[in-house]
């Protein structure tokens, strides 16, 4: 079979301990193509030269480009990595698509804007593309175990989904998607969503809130919720599966990666997740390994744009709830970002008199 020719956007610098200045997720990619057999890193691009050429001396990668355009043009692609910060996604995802590129993994969030998100989506829709985003937890163990518990009907019937995170665009994207999975990636009907932003907080680039809380209704009668900041207390997991019958968490208060409460007992029982915690090992690999798989079998791969579309959508929503004081009604009828936009207007600096 002929070696796919995979190029990278964005290629960040290698860290010991990332933060929310800079992961150099390009790196996790990287390691991830250079495990399967059918791959090869022919091109990478970045405006930071040093970037570039750290990447490709430790990636044997034979081509360095500063544009990206200039790469996808010259380079007959099939697989492009968008590993940039949020805000040049859409546009990235979109000039790919254009180019003629057979497949995307591009990191979350998907995008800087509700509008952006659904851009980029349609572009690759229409053009044949396969989109996937980087929301790899889907592959770890404490997580597709929850589900299993849970469609074995462990925990009777699903009723609530609770998260709790730093934030619901940044690192919430994760879970407001893996309620998807858990939830057979069923659309929200109504979310109502207020946010405080207080001091000026960034997360690669994009502002985040400081504090937030958000509930939803999916159409099949589920809610969600989620509390970011301050407001994760009242959550306590990582995630928490509610059923009418028992209770699933995920990253537990009690430190444990997965514990459930059974129908008919009293007691928690943690399970064993194989070395497995709530970031990985080895979550990026499969998650690229099955967005290949994905793109040579023609099957929907389990990180699809659909799915990812479905959960902005919601954290899209959550804002925009917050700027109308309402209820939202889904599908969204907004295009931009309602939490950057409040910061510009100034709605957070008013004092009341
Ligand atoms: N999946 C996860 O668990 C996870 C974890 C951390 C970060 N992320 C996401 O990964 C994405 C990238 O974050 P990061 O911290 O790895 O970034 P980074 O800062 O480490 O690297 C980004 C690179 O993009 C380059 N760049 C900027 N503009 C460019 C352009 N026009 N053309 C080419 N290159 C350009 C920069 O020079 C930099 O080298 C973000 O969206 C972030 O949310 C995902």
């Amino acid at each position: 079979m002929n070696e796919l020719r995979i190029g990278i956007i964005g290629t960040g610098k290698r860290k010991e301990e990332g933060d929310e200045t800079g992961y150099g997720m390009a790196h996790y990619h990287a390691k991830a193509y250079m495990d399967l057999g059918n791959c090869r890193i022919v091109a990478c691009a970045d405006i930071v030269r040093e970037n570039a050429e750290a990447f490709a001396k430790a990636y044997d990668v034979p081509k360095i480009y500063s544009d990206y355009n200039e790469m996808l043009s010259r380079e007959n692609l099939d697989i492009v990595s968008v590993c940039t910060w949020p805000r040049l996604h859409s546009r990235m995802v979109v000039d790919c698509a254009r180019a003629g590129v057979r497949a995307v993994h591009c990191e979350k969030p998907m995008a800087d804007t509700w509008g952006g998100a659904k851009l980029m989506f349609e572009e690759c829709e229409k053009r044949g593309v396969q989109l996937t985003f980087n929301h790899q937890r889907r592959f770890g163990k404490p997580f597709r175990v929850a589900r299993e518990l849970l469609k074995a009907g462990e925990i009777g019937q699903l009723e609530r989904l609770e998260g709790s995170c730093g934030d619901i665009y940044d690192y919430g994207t994760h879970y407001v998607d893996m309620f998807g999975f858990y939830n057979d990636e069923v659309q929200a009907e109504w979310v109502i969503g207020q946010v405080d932003y207080s001091r000026e907080k960034l997360v690669f680039g994009a502002p985040v809130e400081n504090h937030g809380v958000f509930l939803w209704k999916y159409k099949n009668g589920v809610f969600g919720f989620m509390g970011t900041g301050d407001a994760m207390g009242a959550v306590g997991a990582h995630n928490r599966i509610v059923g009418t019958e028992g209770v699933i968490e995920v990253g537990a208060p009690d430190g444990s990666d997965l514990r459930v409460r059974r129908k008919g007992s009293a007691r928690w029982e943690v399970m064993d997740t194989h070395g497995e915690g709530l970031h990985g090992p080895g979550y990026i690999e499969r998650a690229i390994a099955d967005a290949v798989d994905a793109l040579q079998t023609g099957r929907e791969p389990e990180l699809s744009a659909r799915k990812a579309l479905n959960a902005t959508e919601i954290i899209f929503a959550c804002y925009e709830s917050s700027r109308r004081r309402a209820v939202v009604r889904l599908p969204l009828d907004v295009d931009d970002n309602p939490l950057a936009e409040m910061i510009k207007s100034g709605v957070f600096s008013r004092k009341e008199p």
